[in-house]
């Protein structure tokens, strides 16, 4: 087994618990409970540990991170030993002090999600009444207290049509970044994928609003742009490649190398309740399980691309195939590409399975 080098990221889901219920959510299907949750002394240590690896930034997410009220100390440790703080938040959290608490312990960013410009639209995503004014004031005084500010998108067939108002709207908010991102078929995803699948011409649009865009704001907005992977004949460099960039713990301290992990047979999750970090990150037998390119077959193994790509995404490769070591799908030289092109054309009837605990 060769060296890893440590990871850039560290993606702390902190709890499931979250008053949203967005059906496209990118935690399991099986959610963790309050009780199983880590307590604070072991996230702390969790920290420490991150810290001693190499891990230079912390996104703190959920669920709802704001749910936790030890987030603020989370946020003042991980400050203390020089970690980069992000907080992933859907801001119906965001008050005055809450957000002081943060701002006092060091938090260097956050990024808010919204669902839709359209008011109605972001209710009937997340379920939430009253949630998109929340937002838009979480939004003004995170830019009256001078934090940096990231909107997120997450887009599929009902809103995607508004993807230049969101746009408009992060430029009039102030952030610095916005992110579009279409959506990504795990988990909640995959069980709502029908209705959430975007048309080819809608993809289209999307990507031209969005290169207008990066012409008429320049430099006062950083647009990141995220393509669905169904309607794409190369796969994405899932994670930055398995193991090697990114690492992520559940709120029950289950360590992962990407967050749709859990869905991937007949593997022992490590988690941190019983061994280091750093002893997991370097030798557990999941996260060497797709590292680097020994695990690939053909044609991935014989592919110019393979160490761009890192052989896509394996998680998709399980929901589409039933085998987490087959081609991506999505790859034009998969024997499976149909697979995609099917699922990106299919019919869009149904109703939304919500992101509830027991909802299956
Ligand atoms: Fe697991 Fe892409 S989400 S490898």
């Amino acid at each position: 087994m060769s060296f890893a080098p440590p990871p850039m990221s560290l993606l702390a889901e902190l709890t499931h618990r979250c008053p949203l219920a967005c059906p496209y959510c990118s935690n399991p299907i099986a959610l963790d409970r309050r009780a199983s949750e880590m307590e604070t002394a072991d996230w702390l240590r969790v920290l420490d540990e991150a810290a001693s690896l190499g891990v230079l930034q912390v996104h703190f997410s959920g669920g709802e991170p704001m749910a936790r009220n030890d987030l603020p100390e989370l946020v003042r440790h991980a400050s203390k030993l020089n970690l980069y703080t992000n907080l992933i938040t859907s801001g119906v959290l965001i008050n005055d002090t809450t957000l002081e608490a943060l701002d006092t312990a060091g938090l260097d960013h956050i990024q808010l999600s919204f669902q839709d410009v359209d008011e109605a639209g972001a209710e009937r995503i997340g379920g939430l009444r009253g949630a998109q004014e929340k937002k838009l004031n979480a939004a003004r005084l995170i830019k009256a207290r001078g934090i940096p500010l990231t909107l997120n998108f997450v887009v599929h067939r009902e809103n995607v049509a508004r993807v230049p108002e969101m746009l408009d709207l992060a430029h009039d908010l102030g952030a610095g970044r916005v992110e579009i991102a279409h959506t990504q078929y795990y988990g909640w995803g995959l069980k709502n994928r029908a209705l959430l699948m975007p048309s080819a011409e809608q993809l289209e649009a999307s990507t031209e609003a969005v290169v207008k865009a990066r012409a008429r704001f320049g430099n006062s907005l950083a647009i990141d742009y995220v393509t669905p992977d169904y309607h794409a004949d190369q796969p994405k460099p899932c994670m930055g490649g398995w193991g090697q960039r990114f690492v992520n713990i559940t709120p029950s301290g289950k360590v992962l190398p990407c967050h749709a992990a859990e869905t991937i047979p007949n593997v022992v999750f490590p988690n941190v309740a019983t061994e280091s970090l750093g002893a997991i990150w370097q030798d557990s037998p999941l996260f060497n399980l797709f590292r680097g390119t020994d695990w690939m077959p053909e044609p991935c193994r014989s592919c110019s691309l393979k160490e761009v790509d890192w052989g896509g995404c394996r998680c998709q490769a399980l929901a589409l195939t039933g085998d987490a070591s087959a081609t991506d799908p999505v790859c034009a030289r998969s024997n499976q590409h149909a697979l995609v092109m099917e699922a990106s054309t299919a019919g869009h009837d149904g109703e939304f399975l919500y992101r509830r605990f027991g909802a299956i």
